[in-house]
């Protein structure tokens, strides 16, 4: 038989072992329906077919953009219910999401906010709560807890979450994707982060340990002097812009971190352009990568 990479993966989270083992014999989602607008990855196949362990019906679609075709095949393969496929288009995905509310879940596994968010739209009887990763969802979700009035467990809160993927494994996917995306090296080139939390922090470390100059943008003085003594140049705002070759922003949803003008002026001065190449939209950056520096 052929390992596939899911198997691999699977075979190597051994908490999730372990606790489908247990769910085997006390099965505590049975005759619940849990729907999930998770990431649809290796690691969420082995979380959700433990969760099927424990006797739950599954009805699930992916975030955007994330959706890897192998995990939905396999999710399928083993009688999950999968909504849809990868997307790019929001409103498909919106779609998507609107079906697995559709089946009417128990409980909602939620990654940013928009299952919850939905369900307020179209409420039914029966939501018991749910799960919502990320520090961006439990912004989004925090005005509407008078109106949600469920148990949502923000799984970005837990300590281990915190330093096992914020601190150190955001930071790392991070400096990968950003030498696979553009095919560039960081030795020597200026990053700038914004935000200095522990996810910034994280990005932060990397691309210095991937020989960058990296400098720091943030709102909170006393964060900001953390990035200084942590060995950080922190320049005002409009200065860390300026001399940046590469910008990160790891703020969470705070509106305008970077706003149009400045990304605008950013974008002209290091990628100019023939005239009808720039994305009208200085934040869509696909028009970038036919640049010769970027591709
Ligand atoms: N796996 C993942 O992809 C993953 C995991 C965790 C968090 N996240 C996302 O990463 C983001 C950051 O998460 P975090 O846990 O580090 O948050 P955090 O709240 O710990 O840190 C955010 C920092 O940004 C600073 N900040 C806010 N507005 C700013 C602005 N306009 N300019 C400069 N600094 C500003 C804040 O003062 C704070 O120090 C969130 O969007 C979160 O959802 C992604």
């Amino acid at each position: 038989m052929v390992l596939t990479r899911i198997d691999w993966v699977r075979d190597h989270c051994h908490l999730l072992r372990a606790i489908s083992t247990e769910f085997g014999r006390t099965r505590p989602f049975q005759g619940l329906t849990i729907g999930t607008g998770i990431h649809l990855e290796a690691k969420t196949v082995a979380l959700i077919l433990t969760l099927r362990d424990g006797g739950a019906r599954l009805v699930c679609t992916g975030n955007l953009n994330t959706t890897q075709p192998d995990a939905v095949e396999r999710l399928r393969a083993e009688g999950v219910t999968v909504i849809g496929g990868p997307t790019k288009d929001p409103e498909r995905r919106g779609s998507y999401l609107d079906e697995v509310l559709t089946a009417r879940p128990d409980l909602i596994l939620d990654n940013g906010g928009d299952l919850f968010t939905r369900y307020l739209d179209r409420p039914y009887q029966g939501l018991l709560g749910g799960t919502e990763e990320t520090t961006s969802g439990r912004m989004r979700l925090e005005p509407l807890r008078e109106r949600l009035r469920r148990p949502i467990l923000v799984v970005n809160d837990s300590p281990i979450k915190q330093f096992a993927e914020n601190d150190h494994a955001v930071g790392q996917s991070s400096l990968e994707s950003f030498l696979r995306l553009t095919n560039r090296t960081t030795n020597g080139e200026q990053v700038t982060v914004f935000g200095y939390g522990a996810c910034g922090r994280g990005v932060a470390a990397n691309f210095r340990g991937a020989y960058a100059r990296v400098s720091v943008v943030e709102v909170d003085p006393v964060t900001r002097l953390r990035a200084h003594l942590d060995g950080l140049s922190t320049p005002p705002r409009d200065v860390a812009v300026a001399e940046a070759d590469v910008i990160i922003t790891v703020t969470g949803p705070v509106p305008r971190a970077i706003d149009t003008a400045i990304a605008t002026s950013y974008l002209d001065r290091k990628y100019p352009h023939p005239r009808g190449l720039r994305p009208a939209n200085p934040r869509n950056l696909q028009g970038y990568r036919s640049n010769p520096r970027v591709s």
